[in-house]
């Protein structure tokens, strides 16, 4: 008798709990299907589930969070970003997406000493502007080489998230080599069929090495890091791609440049209004007027082919990405170009303006209302200047900082008293 009640008990603890098991996992997946970000706590989620053996010690707060279907399980806004800043691929209005996050929370930017932090060179510790012992920089958003060693020394993977931002190779290409004259260093001059002209039979690496921009070939993959000896090398190059896919939190595409945004904003937990922009730093529309021909198109591609099999590889991942993101991404992407507009509507007045960026380069610039109150013209100005401008007034913040801080070599060793210095008498 004894035995046949502990068997009972026994199989009405194990279907009890089989039970609760299967009830939790139905819910679980209503939760991960509806909201598909959710997905890896939730994963945990379901192991502790499991393992769970009584409801108790479910904890249903946490598997059911209240209000939180568009923020994940634990979601702190990250400070600490490395944004490898590409050439021609709307980096300038990411960086000032940084400039003003930074700014508005007095956070520590590793600034370059004018534009370029260092570039073409390999990124160096030392390359920053004024970083002293004190300080950890939080945000490095200029022109720099990725370089993994020192980068990860200055921005440590545990606690920075690694961010940057390619495009479809065709038009980066055309874009760089009309912005940077490329065809007046490689000897085609600067016409509309220069690049045409170029593209017939590219160049030697001993042309580019001698008096040509690094960008003149696969400009993604240079600004990446990718040594020129591997532009050939398809092993190497496939071997690259798995590495900066393990380097890179996100890898944004510029052909989709909402979607990226609001992926960057789930990324980094931040708030729509953290994402807002106005495009910068574009060219004037004289200067964008070529049309390409399929055979220039083809031989875009075919000259910068290593970049195409890493845009290639890239795109797909992104929309991997937002397909994790669930139903809701959508809803998102929509609130934020509606914002979006909203803040145009209320900052602009004349697109057309030109401004001058870099020495004697002009691109599109905007004309803000005169008549706005004054913490709305404050963000519509940063909203609307150039990098350059944007890093002297980081710079002069930056400095101002330095003087403030109390110089430790001038402070007395009398601040404290316990080793004091007491000589033996003589006796
Ligand atoms: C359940 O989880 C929530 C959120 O993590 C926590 O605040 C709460 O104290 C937990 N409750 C129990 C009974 O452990
Ligand atoms: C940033 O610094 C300024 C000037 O020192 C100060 O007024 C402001 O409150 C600071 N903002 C934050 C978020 O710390
Ligand atoms: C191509 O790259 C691979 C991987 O880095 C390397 O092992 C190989 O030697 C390279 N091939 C040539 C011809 O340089
Ligand atoms: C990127 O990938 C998407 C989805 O596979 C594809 O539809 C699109 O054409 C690709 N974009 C470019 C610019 O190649
Ligand atoms: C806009 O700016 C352009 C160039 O400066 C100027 O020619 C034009 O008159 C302006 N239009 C308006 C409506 O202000």
């Amino acid at each position: 008798m004894m035995r046949s009640s502990l068997q009972s008990t026994l199989l009405a603890l194990v279907i009890f709990s089989l039970v609760s098991t299967l009830l939790f996992l139905f819910y679980f997946k209503e939760e991960t299907t509806l909201f598909g970000r959710h997905w890896k706590g939730a994963l945990l989620l379901q192991q502790r589930v499991s393992n769970a053996r009584h409801e108790s010690d479910i904890n249903k707060t946490e598997l059911f969070p209240r209000g939180s279907t568009s923020t994940p399980l634990k979601c702190e806004p990250k400070n600490n970003i490395l944004f490898l800043k590409t050439h021609k691929t709307g980096s300038s209005t990411i960086a000032n997406i940084f400039f003003r996050y930074g700014d508005l929370r007095n956070l520590t930017f590793a600034l370059p000493g004018a534009t370029l932090l260092g570039w073409p060179n390999r990124f160096q510790v030392y390359f920053p502007f004024r970083l002293q012992t004190k300080q950890t920089p939080n945000i490095l958003c200029s022109h720099s080489r990725f370089n993994k060693k020192p980068m990860n020394w200055l921005f440590p993977k545990r606690t920075s998230k690694y961010v940057t931002i390619l495009r479809n190779p065709v038009d980066n290409f055309e874009s760089a080599f009309s912005f940077m004259k490329l065809g007046n260093q490689v000897g085609v001059g600067n016409n509309p069929d220069s690049l045409q002209r170029f593209l017939k039979n590219g160049i030697p690496f001993t042309t580019m090495e001698g008096k040509a921009s690094p960008l003149t070939r696969n400009p993604l993959l240079h600004d990446l890091g990718l040594s020129f000896k591997y532009y050939q090398n398809l092993t190497a190059v496939n071997e690259y791609i798995q590495f900066l896919d393990n380097e890179f939190d996100l890898v944004m595409i510029m052909d989709y440049f909402d979607e990226s945004l609001v992926l960057m904003k789930r990324l980094l937990c931040w708030k729509m209004d953290d994402i807002l922009f106005l495009k910068l730093n574009e060219r004037q529309n004289e200067e964008k007027d070529t049309i390409l021909t399929d055979d220039v198109r083809e031989n875009i591609k075919r000259w910068n082919k290593a970049d195409v099999l890493l845009f290639e590889y890239f795109n797909k991942s992104f929309w991997d990405k937002i397909e994790n993101e669930g139903e809701n991404f959508y809803k998102e992407l929509a609130t934020f170009r509606e914002r979006k507009s909203e803040i145009k509507r209320a900052c602009v007045t004349n697109e057309t303006r030109l401004q001058t960026v870099y020495a004697a380069k002009r691109v599109k610039g905007y004309s803000i209302r005169s008549d706005l109150p004054k913490g709305l013209k404050t963000l519509c100005k940063k909203l609307t200047i150039s990098s350059n401008a944007y890093l002297a007034y980081l710079r002069g913040k930056h400095n101002e900082r330095l003087e403030k801080d109390v110089d430790e070599d001038k402070e007395s060793w009398d601040l404290s008293k316990d080793l004091v210095y007491k000589p033996v008498q003589p006796v």
